[in-house]
């Protein structure tokens, strides 16, 4: 291939948003747009973490706008896409990445733990999609990232809510890419394996909350790595980040859920 048929990673002019990107794999989704040429509005429940990020967004030399937001509510959506509208012109790309999860057995389920996960991650991403479709139909362009899981592939026990959420997003997402297929418009999930976040490190993370008899939280994160993970170690957010990248360059991926497990899933 000659130097000048490689394809073009480039997102120079554009404007993107990410969601829940006040830190984890928001945060390195946004730096990885940003490297890419992006200007990029960070958008969080937590505003310091959100201005942190986009602190992190201008020092690569990139335009950012820290915004507050609660996905789960329509006029907090609503609010932060008028925002980025009013104050870049326009808005191009869309990482839809904010999440929570819960661990409990179904038995043990309460409606208000299902409502909660159910809110933020299946409710939150139709929401924030419904928001960014308008000013990226007017332009005839626009690529949208939901964020969903491998447990928007395959189910995990103690996790159901988690996992409907996430099968929620995944089938959303090919839906809606056939609605919009005509119109520019690319809409894709993205399905993180695992990553040393706060979703999984620290006192509240899984790997804490998965310890077995006598086992510190450390050695239960590489017990996960290594039993789960066909490739035997974690994902990173700039994994997430490049897979993102990509994603808002392709003209004609649409519809997939594609994940980035080192080898888990289909
Ligand atoms: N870490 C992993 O291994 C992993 C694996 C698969 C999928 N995911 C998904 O990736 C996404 C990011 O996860 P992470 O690991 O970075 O988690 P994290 O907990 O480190 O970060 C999540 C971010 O989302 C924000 N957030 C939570 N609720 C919100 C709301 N209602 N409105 C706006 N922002 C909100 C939080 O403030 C936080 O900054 C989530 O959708 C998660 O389900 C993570």
């Amino acid at each position: 291939m000659s130097e000048s048929s490689l394809p073009e990673f480039s997102l120079s002019g554009k404007v993107a948003l990410v969601t829940g990107a006040g830190r984890g794999l928001g945060q390195g989704i946004a730096l990885s747009l940003a490297r890419a040429g992006a200007d990029v509005a960070v958008a969080d429940l937590d505003p310091a973490g959100a201005e942190e990020t986009a602190a992190q967004v201008r020092a690569l030399g990139r335009r950012s706008l820290a915004l507050a937001v609660d996905v789960a509510r329509q006029d907090s959506v609503q609010a932060m896409v008028a925002k980025i509208v009013e104050g870049f012109g326009h808005l191009d790309v869309a990482v839809n990445n904010a999440g929570v999860i819960g661990i409990h057995k179904v038995g043990e389920l309460t409606v208000e733990e299902w409502d909660r996960v159910l809110n933020v991650n299946a409710r939150g991403v139709f929401l924030c999609c419904q928001a960014e479709l308008e000013p990226m139909r007017a332009q005839r362009w626009g690529r949208i990232v939901n964020v969903a899981s491998i447990a928007g592939k395959v189910g995990f026990p103690d996790l159901s809510h988690y996992c409907a959420s996430k099968f929620a997003v995944v089938g959303f997402s090919n839906a809606l890419a056939k609605e919009v297929a005509r119109e520019g418009i690319t809409v894709n999930a993205l399905c993180p394996g695992i990553v040393g976040t706060g979703m999984w490190r620290g006192e509240q993370g899984l790997a804490s909350r998965w310890r077995q008899a006598g086992e510190s939280e450390a050695q239960s994160w590489e017990r996960h790595q290594a039993s789960l993970l066909p490739q035997g170690e974690a994902q990173t957010a700039e994994d997430m980040g490049q897979l993102a990248v990509y994603l808002a360059c392709a003209p004609h991926v649409t519809g997939q859920a594609i994940a980035v497990d080192g080898g888990f899933s289909l």
